[in-house]
């Protein structure tokens, strides 16, 4: 155990510098501080350095093969670690950074090894989040980031998440109140002709294309076909996955509501999360409401999956979403996270 800090640096709504410059001098030192990003919080550390970034794997219980996201301020710091950077980069990055998307290019090896997991391309990315912004400038370093919840736990939206799961084993906290998007970063690689979405994310596959027309899909998130091996090696990992288990169920609330009563006469403690509208219809002792729109929805994800313990309930039930726009990356953890998934 370590003991783990936690700064608060919104009180009166400002950036406290004297404690953003100890998170910042930390981070150089080669500790790991977690702070708030637009998306969900991440978990830092020098991207230069090995043994810095190999105590993120550590306390998240990390996969060594799954690549990290190099967090910098500015364009031209992220330039500076990649190279071979296709023309229509610099169009996306225009219009789309800072915010939540992230870029995987060729590596020129500025990144220790460990962030890249050993591949030759690195992923980049430069967070909008003020708190986030305001540390990278202070420190003046990349800064490896991945979600700052435990490996195969929803990630942490709010500062008691990342408290939750790593206390004791981080030196920091930054507690910036609750992220923005809710979601992570899409994550696009950039290194062939055309950009391919190899996670869906806060900036969605229609977005992309009013930008630089066609994209695509990596084929292994689009199938169910476990011979294909994804990309971005974190999503062929377990992920998500709230305390008890949780069946996604496709079809509208008259199906909802009979599965309810089937598992409710069965002794079987249920709760549901669903849109605010769909709740209102539905009659069961445990609702989360995941507000009205899709994008609330993606807001509130990852509390509503961190909100039953396995002494609370005995199974979720989750209603599924429209794919179009944020709704993607809404459906995609909500498949990882389901044990299983009830199609119409
Ligand atoms: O919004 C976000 O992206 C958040 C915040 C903290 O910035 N970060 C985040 O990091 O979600 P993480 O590590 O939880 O997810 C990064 C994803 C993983 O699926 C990883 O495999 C993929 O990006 N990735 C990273 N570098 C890659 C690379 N060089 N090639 C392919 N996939 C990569
Ligand atoms: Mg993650």
């Amino acid at each position: 155990m370590i003991e783990t800090k936690r700064w608060n640096l919104t009180e009166n709504g400002s950036i406290n510098l004297s404690m953003l410059r100890e998170a910042a001098d930390a981070l150089v030192a080669g500790e790991t501080i977690a702070f708030p990003t637009e998306t969900v919080y991440g978990l830092g550390a020098d991207a230069t350095n090995e043994a810095a970034v190999s105590k993120i794997f550590q306390a998240k219980g990390r996969p060594q093969d799954n690549p990290l996201i190099a967090h910098v301020a500015t364009k031209e710091q992220l330039l500076r670690l990649v190279e071979n950077v296709p023309a229509y980069v610099d169009k996306l990055i225009d219009t789309f950074s800072p915010g939540p998307i992230t870029y995987v290019l060729k590596s020129n090896g500025s990144c220790a090894p460990n962030v890249t997991a050993g591949q030759s391309t690195v992923g980049v990315r430069i967070p909008s989040h003020p708190i986030a912004i305001a540390l990278l400038k202070a420190c003046n370093i990349p800064i490896a980031a991945p979600s700052a919840n435990l490996s195969g736990k929803p990630s942490p939206t709010t500062a008691d998440h990342v408290w939750e799961d790593l206390h004791g084993k981080i030196a920091g906290l930054i507690d910036g109140g609750a992220t923005g998007v809710g979601v992570e970063s899409t994550v696009i690689d950039c290194t062939q002709a055309t950009p391919v979405i190899l996670r869906p994310g806060g900036i969605t596959r229609e977005e992309l294309e009013d930008v630089v027309g066609n994209v695509t899909v990596d084929p292994a998130l689009e199938h169910a076909d476990p011979a294909l091996k994804p990309k971005a090696p974190g999503m062929k990992y377990t992920h998500y996955a709230p305390e008890a288990p949780m069946w996604l169920v496709a079809g509208g609330n008259e199906k909802l509501q009979a599965l309810i009563d089937e598992l409710v006469d069965n002794g079987k403690s249920v709760a549901v999360l669903a849109n605010r509208d769909s709740l209102e219809k539905l009659t069961v002792d445990h609702k989360f409401s995941l507000g009205e729109t899709l994008e609330d929805t993606a807001a509130n994800l990852y509390d509503g999956l961190r909100y039953y313990k396995k002494a609370d309930v005995d199974i979720i039930l989750c209603e599924t979403y429209p794919e179009i726009g944020i709704g993607q990356a809404i459906m995609n953890r909500l498949r990882k996270a389901a044990s299983k998934y009830i199609e119409e």
